[in-house]
């Protein structure tokens, strides 16, 4: 499996295509869709998580990783998505969620009832003396870490329906690798793993005296051995791709994920770059995005894993982010444009890029004004949480219309019909308003569209070792409005600039060898030269080749 060469299409099966008019996508949604997965070029399909769930968390609250969801249909239609999948040569990537189970999973419920061998499958501590929690993490979702349950405390990392496994419980692993091992059975040979730098537990629970916590279980004292034990005990036996979902991580641990000689995982997700709209580092606030942190922070990424031999999943959107256009590109006059100039800035990057359902058509955020709009438990605890602190009504919709989960979660825009063309009846949660404009079926009928930018960037990657395999090095790096980088192999290269502004700018040629008759693509079709100058105007990116 060639992953350098390889793009991954999300998708979120709740939100996808729905054929049984529940409101809910479904796994014959998916099959429906294939045609127009396979249109796009993509090489591999990651689906969030279809198994059974109590949905609290939609489905990243496993309460049986080898059944599916009925919800989502049926272990039939799985087999029958993963046979079509196999004949039109498209990689299923499964989504592994391991740092935790539901609450109502069998384990836990066992657990709850006493039975020791569960017990130990979890994370169970005393209180401190004066019988508050054994520390004062603080969960991912807001609020303590630990919810109490007879006179001990369970961990929950996330939501309080959502306790951490333990790891360090060697039978747990054998329940985990049998998981894995059940699938690799089935034929799927794509795996992502959820926040799986987060499994290795400090040895000893203590409070965080300068932050929530993070510090003792991030990339955690035994994971790299976790990792290359699960390796060696399921997918490494075979042709796959796996790629791990590492929240606030550093490049030296995500070198060490992902080198081949350290036989770990394949790839990495990283979120730095995510967070350059936080105001000191907190999510829950608003903000414009930090230009050059983020151009910073990919730079130094790139070239980082690049001198590590580390491999990384390159990307700005997915279920948990909000709308990439809306983000860092213009979603109103300049939105063909900047959605283009977003797609080419990523997908020329070494690494594996990874597009979000919707962002091929450039997709934009909810524009939800009403806390009702929303339904991810994240974004509902924080409502409430910045109620009791005092925080006004207003002022907290605006944070949510930008931070929210949900923004990236309403119903894949695939008509102009009601409902986007997603569902006859009424979606689980409520479209954007834009569908009439901005869905596939617009798409697809437009020579210039969105998609058609991502069918070519697709098509780029798989035809040219420049950018599959070229080094990676900055380019203009002290300009405050264009983000650019070369890629150069065998003696060949090419220079990607683009622009992320409307205000028009210029880059000085870079030295006097470049040639402009290859303009290898472009969001306006043409270059403008003068003066030894590329004038780029609003949102222009442009690939163009350099010896
Ligand atoms: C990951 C998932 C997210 C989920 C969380 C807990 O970050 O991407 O959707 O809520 O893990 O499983
Ligand atoms: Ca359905």
């Amino acid at each position: 499996m060639d992953i350098n060469k390889m793009t991954v299409y999300q998708i979120y099966p709740k939100s996808f295509a729905d054929t049984n008019g529940d409101g809910i996508g479904d796994i014959q949604g998916i099959i429906k869709k294939l045609p127009y997965i396979v249109e796009l070029g993509v090489d591999c399909i990651w689906l969030t998580p279809i198994y059974k769930s109590p949905g609290k968390d939609n489905g990243y609250d496993v309460a049986h990783y080898t059944e599916i969801d009925p919800v989502y249909g049926t272990m039939d239609d799985f087999d029958q998505l993963v046979a079509l999948c196999e004949d039109l040569g498209i990689i299923i990537m499964l989504d592994m969620v391991f740092n935790h189970t539901s609450s109502e999973h069998m384990w836990f419920k066992k657990a709850l009832a006493g039975e020791q061998k569960y017990k130990d499958y979890y994370i169970f501590e005393p209180p401190k003396k004066d019988g508050s929690e054994p520390t004062n993490w603080i969960s991912k979702f807001g609020g303590n870490a630990w919810e109490k349950v007879g006179d001990e405390y369970y961990l929950h990392l996330f939501d309080v329906s959502q306790p951490d496994l333990n790891w360090k419980n060697e039978n747990l692993r054998k329940e985990i690798y049998a998981v894995v091992n059940f699938w690799l059975d089935k034929g799927i040979r794509g795996f992502r793993f959820d926040v799986i730098n987060l499994i290795s537990k400090p040895h000893i629970y203590e409070d965080d005296l300068t932050g929530d916590g993070r510090r003792f279980y991030t990339d955690g004292p035994h994971i790299h051995t976790y990792l290359k034990e699960l390796n060696s005990n399921t997918f490494g036996n075979y042709d796959c791709v796996t790629v791990g979902e590492m929240s606030s991580t550093t490049i030296e641990n995500c070198i060490k994920y992902s080198n081949p000689k350290e036989n770990e995982l394949h790839l990495v997700f990283n979120f730095h770059h995510l967070k350059v709209d936080y105001v000191d580092g907190q999510k829950w606030t608003k903000a414009p995005f930090d230009f050059l942190a983020l151009k910073n922070l990919l730079h130094t990424w790139q070239v980082q894993m690049q001198i590590g031999g580390g491999s990384q999943a390159v990307f700005l959107c997915n279920h948990d982010q909000p709308r990439s256009v809306s983000r860092f590109g213009c979603d109103g006059a300049y939105h063909k444009k900047s959605a283009k100039m977003l797609a080419t800035a990523i997908h020329l990057m070494k690494g594996t890029p990874f597009i979000y359902q919707g962002e091929e058509i450039g997709m934009t955020n909810a524009g939800f004004t009403s806390i009702d709009d929303y339904r991810d438990v994240e974004s509902i605890n924080y409502y409430n949480i910045l109620k009791d602190e005092g925080k006004q009504e207003e002022e907290i919709l605006d944070i949510l219309a930008q931070k929210s989960r949900d923004n990236a979660r309403t119903p894949m825009q695939w008509d102009n019909t009601a409902n986007a063309g997603f569902t006859t009846k009424t979606p689980w949660i409520s479209p954007a308003k834009n569908y009439e404009t901005i869905n596939t079926q617009a798409a697809l009928a437009d020579n210039d569209s969105i998609f058609n930018h991502y069918k070519k960037l697709v098509q780029l990657r798989k035809e040219n070792d420049i950018i599959s395999l070229g080094t990676y090095a900055p380019a203009y790096e002290d300009s405050s409005d264009v983000f650019a980088y070369t890629r150069k192999y065998n003696g060949e290269g090419i220079l990607v600039v683009c622009n992320f502004y409307e205000k028009e700018t210029e880059v000085t040629i870079l030295d006097g060898n470049l040639t402009y008759e290859d303009v290898l693509i472009s969001n306006y079709g043409d270059i403008v030269l003068s003066d030894g100058k590329i004038q780029l105007r609003a949102y222009e990116a442009l690939a163009i080749k350099i010896r």
